[in-house]
Order: structure tokens, then C-alpha cells, then sequence
């Protein structure tokens, strides 16, 4: 298979990449109309496109997959964004620079890249189309996404996302950087969004916990405009024993943010929909620290730079 660009790229259409992300304050809360602050990370998946036989390769997760064959979840978020674009069969190939099933969004950079890609080799699609197309592929994997983690994934920036209004890109008085460790588990969103609505439905009071977590997001927003970090960090806290008492942390996360703390974190909680996945750490000065505890632990991080090149580049085009 050939895993150059198409030579008849579409001008116009945005470079064939997906970010990760880290959901900084409101996950799940999101899902119920709140509102959640997300950042793009630099890692992603980019994505290239040939005319083909509707082959997907993604060598980093070991996964090689045909549009045609319906029994795999990948073939049928490729197939789907072939067909909301209105695609030929293409040869797509996809460079990962993040785990899969890890927390940070690599479903829906999977999907933007590759709706990106699909649409350059197609001749062009506007980014609505492109958003769309790469819905129909979250669908496969989620069920009912919010479409923060595609919002995220599109835009690489750091923004305040709600269902009725969209992305919104917010200042951030200066880069920072977030501890990202990882629980080893593989996150399951449809299972623990699914989870929530039962708990919801069953446990009235679970309505104001989630209304808390949105109002902990506009403070976090104020915060990150006065660039505020300590209170960041005491809102990440806070979002976190929110998100325990929703039922889905886990013990690895409980260890990786428990490790945080002590190797001198000012805030650390899980982010996206938990149940394994990742958590995200401030500790400004003390980021080799944390890397080293969870290590000794025995979970992977990385330290990634939020509120950088994108979110300006962002900022000054809205
Ligand atoms: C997953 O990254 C975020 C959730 O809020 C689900 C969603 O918004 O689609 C848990």
C-alpha cells in the first residue's frame, strides 16, 4: 500500500491530523448539557489517503483492517466516514503518536484524521462536513459522544465546549504543562458513560454532583485566564472526587493521582470517561517528580505542553 499524500490534495481542506486531548474539567458532566474545558495535546494521528481498495493501517497499534469487513468496529468507523463523504474506496495509512483506548481522545483523532485525509484525496469537503463525517465514526465506537473529544481532536487548542454551543477557543495566559499518566487499562467510554446515565437515572441526588462539575469548569475558565495554576490545581482535586463519587475512577487511577500528590502535584484527577484511561497532573516544577513516582509505581506518563502554538494560532483566527 502507498502511504504518500495524494498528489490531488483539495486546498483548503486542514492537514490530515487528529489530536489528543485531555479533558481538563467537566467530563461526563458534559454529556448532560455542562459545560467542560478540553485541551489538544501535540501527539495525534496523522493520516494519509491513495486510491485503493479501502484498506486502514495503523502500524503503531498493530492494526490492519478492510472498509468491507463489518465484524470489526475500526472497518465500520472508516467505512462510515467513507460514506458520510460520499468517498471511493481509498488506502489509508495512520501514523499514531497516542496509545489507543488510553484516555486521550485517540478514537476521535482517528477519526478527524482520517475524515481530514478522506476528504483531501476526495477533492475537498468543508470542515462541517468533515466534523460530521467524523461523527458518524465516534458513533461506532461511543454510542452517544458529546463530541468534545472531536472538537478537541479538530482544533488542537484549549477551549470550553458545550453540546448546545459548540467549541469555543479560550485565552490561556501562558502554556502550561500537565503530567499525563497512564492507568495501563484500557478505557471503555460507552460502558462508563452508560454506567452514569444508570447511576442518574437510579440516584436523583447524582443531578447536583453533576451540576457542581459544571460549575467548577467556569471557575476553572476564570482561572486559566488569570493564569491561576494553584487553583487549577485545587478545582482538578475537586473535580476528582466528583468523578469518584460517579463511580468511575479505579484503583490505578486512585494510585496514579494519590502519587501525584505526593511527589508534590498541586491538583491531579482522572481525565475522560475513566474506568482506566489516564489521569492529569499540575506540578509546576515538580513534573520529573511525578513521572518518577508513577514509574516506580509502574505506570508510563508524559508531561504535554497545553496552551501553546495551537491555542494562539486558534485564538487570533476566532
Ligand atoms: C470522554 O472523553 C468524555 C465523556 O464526557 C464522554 C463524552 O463527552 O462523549 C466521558
Amino acid at each position: 500500500m502507498t502511504a504518500g499524500p495524494e498528489k490531488s490534495a483539495a486546498p483548503g481542506v486542514a492537514e490530515p491530523f487528529g489530536h489528543g486531548k485531555v479533558i481538563l474539567l467537566g467530563e461526563h458532566a458534559v454529556v448532560y448539557d455542562q459545560p467542560a474545558l478540553a485541551a489538544g495535546i501535540s501527539r495525534g494521528l496523522a493520516a494519509a489517503a491513495v486510491s485503493g481498495t479501502g484498506s486502514l493501517t495503523i502500524p503503531a497499534w498493530q492494526l490492519a483492517v478492510n472498509a468491507h469487513d463489518v465484524s470489526s468496529p475500526v472497518a465500520r468507523a472508516y467505512a462510515a466516514i467513507l460514506t458520510a463523504l460520499g468517498a471511493a474506496d481509498l488506502d489509508v495509512s495512520v501514523k499514531a503518536e497516542l496509545p489507543a483506548r488510553a484516555g486521550l481522545g485517540s478514537s476521535a483523532a482517528f477519526a478527524i484524521s482520517i475524515a481530514r485525509a478522506v476528504a483531501r484525496a476526495g477533492g475537498g469537503a468543508d470542515d462541517a462536513a468533515v466534523m460530521a463525517a467524523a461523527t458518524e465514526a465516534e458513533k461506532v465506537f461511543h454510542g452517544t459522544p458529546s463530541g468534545i473529544d472531536l472538537a478537541a481532536a479538530a482544533s488542537g487548542a484549549v477551549g470550553r465546549f458545550e453540546r448546545a454551543t459548540g467549541w469555543r477557543p479560550i485565552p490561556v495566559l501562558q502554556p502550561m504543562s500537565v503530567c499525563v499518566g497512564l492507568s495501563g487499562r484500557p478505557r471503555d467510554t460507552h460502558a462508563q458513560v452508560a454506567a452514569v446515565r444508570r447511576l442518574r437515572e437510579r440516584t436523583p441526588g447524582v443531578r447536583a454532583v453533576i451540576e457542581t462539575m459544571g460549575a467548577l469548569v467556569t471557575e476553572g475558565e476564570r482561572a486559566l485566564g488569570r493564569g491561576d495554576i494553584d487553583e487549577l490545581g485545587r478545582l482538578f482535586d475537586v473535580a476528582h472526587g466528583l468523578l469518584a463519587a460517579l463511580r468511575v475512577s479505579t484503583a490505578e487511577l486512585e494510585a496514579l493521582v494519590h502519587g501525584a500528590r505526593e511527589a508534590g502535584a498541586i491538583g491531579a484527577k482522572l481525565t475522560g470517561a475513566g474506568g482506566g484511561g489516564a489521569v492529569i497532573a499540575l506540578a509546576p516544577g515538580h513534573e520529573r517528580d511525578v513521572l518518577r513516582r508513577w514509574s516506580e509505581a509502574g505506570f508510563q506518563g508524559f508531561i504535554a505542553t497545553i496552551g501553546g502554538g495551537a491555542a494562539m494560532k486558534e485564538l487570533a483566527a476566532s
